[in-house]
C-alpha cells in the first residue's frame, strides 16, 4: 500500500528516536498503522546533525516552511518546540490540509484553544500523547480508556527533570545544580529548564490534561504555579525524616466552584507508590466515579520513550487518514466550563 509520508520538523533529541524507532520497528508498526509510514523529509537548522541522524534516507532542510506547504506531505510531526515559530508551522500545516502530531506542551497548553479549532475547522487532526508524561499514554488512558467516567482528580509526576534533581538531592546529596546539568546532558531538561524548575512545564501538562478530562478548554494563565528552586536540601531531608517525600505534583481537581488546578511541591507520606518514583520517571494518578483510582508509570522524557508516544500518534492519524473523513473523532470536545481560582 502507498506510504504515508511524513515531515519531521526538528531532529533533536525526540527527533532523532522517532527516526530511529520508526527505522528499528518498520515491519510491526507498518503492519499496525495499515501502511509504510515513512519520513521523506526533515527540517532542521543544523542540517550537518540531521545528516548524521539520518544517513541520507531522508530529503533535508533548513526551510521548515516549505515542507509544512509541500503537497507531498500528508503529517507534519512538530518537534521544535516553543510557541512562536511552532504555533506559525502548525497553524500553516492545518491551513495546509495536513495532519499535525506534536510533543509541543507549551504550544497547545497556551495556543491549543486556536490550533483544535482551527483543525476542527479544516478537518484535520492534532494528535498530542508525546506533550504529556512522555512514554506513558497518558492522553489515551483519558480520552479513550476512562471514556466511560465522570474524572473526580488527576495528580502527577509531570516532569522527570525535577523528580530527578529530587531524588538525587535525597540519595546522593548532591548539590541542586550539579543535577540539573546531569539532567541536561541526559536530554531530560527543557532548552530553558526554568521551565521545568519553576513547574511552568509541569502546568502545561496538567493544563492540557485537565482540559481533556474535565472537557474545558486550554486555560494555562488560569494554574497555580510554583517549582522547586526554592528548595533546599535541608527540606528534603526534614521531610525525609518526618516519612514524607517531596514531589512536585502537577493537580486538576473538579470542584463545585469549577475545575482546580495547580503545580508545587507536595509531600507525599513515604509508603504511596507515587511517593517512589524516582529519576526521570513519571507516575499519573487518575481518579474516575466508575473505575476509581488507576495508576500510570513510565519514563516521561528522553528520546526513545517520546518518540514511541510520537509514533504512536503517527499510527493513530494514519489509519483515521486512511479511514472515511467524515467518521473522524473531533479532538477535544469542550465545555465552556472553567478553571477557577480555588485558594491552594
Ligand atoms: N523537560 C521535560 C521533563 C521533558 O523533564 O519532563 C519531557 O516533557
Amino acid at each position: 500500500m502507498k506510504p504515508i509520508n511524513v515531515g519531521l520538523l526538528g531532529i533533536g533529541t525526540v527527533g532523532g528516536g522517532t527516526f530511529t524507532v520508526l527505522k528499528r520497528n518498520a515491519e510491526e508498526i507498518s503492519r499496525r498503522a495499515g501502511r509504510p509510514i515513512c519520513i521523506t523529509t526533515v527540517a532542521d537548522k543544523n542540517l550537518e546533525l540531521a545528516r548524521k541522524v539520518t544517513g541520507g534516507e531522508a530529503r533535508l532542510t533548513d526551510d521548515a516552511f516549505a515542507v509544512v506547504a509541500d503537497p507531498d506531505i500528508d503529517i507534519v510531526v512538530e518537534l521544535i518546540g516553543g510557541y512562536g515559530v511552532a504555533r506559525d508551522l502548525v497553524l500553516q500545516a492545518i491551513e495546509n490540509g495536513k495532519h499535525v502530531v506534536t510533543a509541543n506542551k507549551a504550544l497547545l497548553a497556551v495556543h491549543g484553544n486556536e490550533i483544535f479549532a482551527a483543525a476542527q475547522k479544516k478537518g484535520v487532526m492534532v494528535a498530542f500523547e508525546a506533550a504529556v508524561a512522555g512514554g506513558i499514554p497518558i492522553i489515551k488512558a483519558l480520552r479513550e480508556g476512562l471514556t466511560a467516567n465522570r474524572i473526580e482528580w488527576l495528580a502527577g509526576i509531570i516532569n522527570g527533570t525535577t523528580n530527578f534533581i529530587l531524588s538525587e538531592m535525597r540519595d546522593k546529596g548532591l548539590p541542586f545544580a550539579e543535577v540539573l546539568k546531569e539532567a541536561q546532558a541526559l536530554g531530560y531538561a527543557e532548552a530553558d529548564p526554568t521551565f521545568d524548575i519553576e513547574g511552568v512545564d509541569a502546568a502545561h501538562k496538567a493544563t492540557i490534561m485537565s482540559a481533556i478530562a474535565f472537557g474545558i478548554p486550554m486555560q494555562f494563565d488560569k494554574a497555580y504555579v510554583e517549582g522547586i528552586s526554592k528548595l533546599d536540601a535541608v527540606d528534603i531531608a526534614y521531610a525525609e525524616q518526618l516519612g514524607y517525600r517531596i514531589k512536585l505534583l502537577g493537580i486538576a481537581r473538579r470542584r463545585e466552584q469549577g475545575v482546580e488546578l495547580r503545580v508545587h511541591p507536595t509531600l507525599i507520606p513515604a509508603k504511596r507508590l507515587i511517593a517512589n518514583v524516582e529519576g526521570a520517571m513519571n507516575a499519573v494518578l487518575v481518579q474516575g466515579d466508575a473505575v476509581g483510582a488507576t495508576l500510570y508509570y513510565g519514563k516521561g522524557a528522553g528520546a526513545e520513550p517520546t518518540a514511541s508516544a510520537v509514533i504512536a500518534d503517527l499510527v493513530d492519524v494514519t489509519r483515521l487518514h486512511t479511514s472515511d473523513p467524515e467518521h473522524r473523532v473531533p479532538h477535544l470536545a469542550f465545555q465552556p466550563d472553567q478553571v477557577r481560582d480555588v485558594p491552594v
